[in-house]
């Protein structure tokens, strides 16, 4: 019986793969490769189609012998979705929504859902507990928010049991693999692509209400993120109880701090500027992880900041144009 990772060509997706082919589980991919890179899913069958294609996912279900999914396909730039909204829900909620009916039509039961802290939108306190209103300030987390629901509904009158995995940030990288978004919009990435010398970092906002003034964000190491589906899986296949689980350090780095962290591990300073806020960026986002740590039994390995941008930044000097075209 395999698993199928939709968006294992993508960032997530591939090291996703890569950890459970490492642990010896059978697996399959799928992937549109709109934003994946094939080359990046090349240890597993790489099916390459549109997980909201009902012919594509049906062949595929027909084809395989899958008992579980770990769903990442989707689109997933904040600001994109505010200026097109539909794409984002014809998209994230259409495939969803697809995926879950070809998975009651096979009785396959068990799914673990890349879902994100967008669905928190603004909160007063941190960190973020799960059962935190949820109020989305942009469509992106609007399409994830709404896959939880109907999982929920899938469940009550299907018998599905799903974990919906809440990311913070993600960064770093293991084995030959690495993050490439085009265009690339995350905060890491472009520090080290201007310690490259490739651009000038640009700060967005220096005035939010926080101690130097800079977005405090919660990373994670891609590592650790995708051990959690694992234990997710592994958690729903040994009988536990649908939900969403956060997943974050719970710790803080504001911009400023992750750049300073940056610039002791590539060992120079790196060219930036102050630029304007970016639309819909909430000042802190921090993740409480408390209940993946005693529900799931996560744990972290990697809790240094500068070992994580470290990662990424080898393999950013490894592969200076990423997977190329
Ligand atoms: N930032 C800069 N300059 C840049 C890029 C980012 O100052 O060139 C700042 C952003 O304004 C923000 C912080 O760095 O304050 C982190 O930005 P990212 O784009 O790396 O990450 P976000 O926190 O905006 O987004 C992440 C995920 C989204 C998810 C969101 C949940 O990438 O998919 O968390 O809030 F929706």
């Amino acid at each position: 019986m395999a698993i199928l990772v939709t968006g294992g060509a993508g960032y997530i997706g591939s090291h996703c793969v890569r950890m459970l082919k490492q642990r010896g589980f059978d697996v399959i991919a799928a992937d549109n490769l709109v934003k994946g890179h094939a080359s990046a899913c090349s240890d597993v069958p790489l099916y390459i189609g549109d997980v909201g294609d009902p012919d594509f996912l049906e062949d595929l279900f027909q084809k395989e012998d899958i008992d579980s999914v770990i769903h990442f396909a989707a689109y997933s730039l904040v600001g994109e979705s505010v200026e097109a909204p539909g794409k984002y829900f014809s998209n994230n909620v259409g495939a969803g929504l697809n995926l879950l009916e070809t998975m009651r039509r096979h009785n396959v039961m068990y799914l673990v859902f890349s879902s994100t802290a967008a669905v928190y939108g603004d909160q007063e306190r941190s960190p973020i507990e799960e059962d935190f209103p949820k109020s989305p300030t942009n469509p992106y987390g609007e399409s994830k928010l709404m896959v939880e629901r109907i999982m929920h509904w899938y469940e009550s009158a299907h018998g599905l049991r799903y974990a919906a995995l809440r990311y913070f940030n993600v960064a770093g990288a293991f084995g030959n693999l690495g993050e490439d978004h085009r265009p690339e919009t995350h905060l890491i990435p472009l520090v080290l692509a201007a310690a490259a010398g490739k651009q000038t970092l640009k700060i967005y906002g220096t005035d939010y209400p926080t101690p130097d003034g800079t977005c405090i964000r919660d990373y994670l190491h891609v590592y650790d993120l995708v051990n959690a589906h694992l234990l997710a899986l592994d958690y729903l296949k040994g009988g536990g109880e649908s939900g969403a689980f956060n997943l974050g350090s719970g710790a803080g780095f504001s911009v400023l701090e992750i750049i300073r962290a940056a610039e002791s591990v590539v060992g120079h300073e790196i060219p930036k500027e102050e630029a304007p806020r970016r639309a819909g960026d909430p000042p802190r986002l921090v993740a409480s992880s408390q209940k993946a740590q005693e529900v799931l039994g996560w744990t972290r390995q990697y809790d240094n900041i500068e070992t994580i941008i470290k990662d990424a930044w080898d393999w950013h000097k490894c592969h200076p144009e990423g997977y190329g075209n």
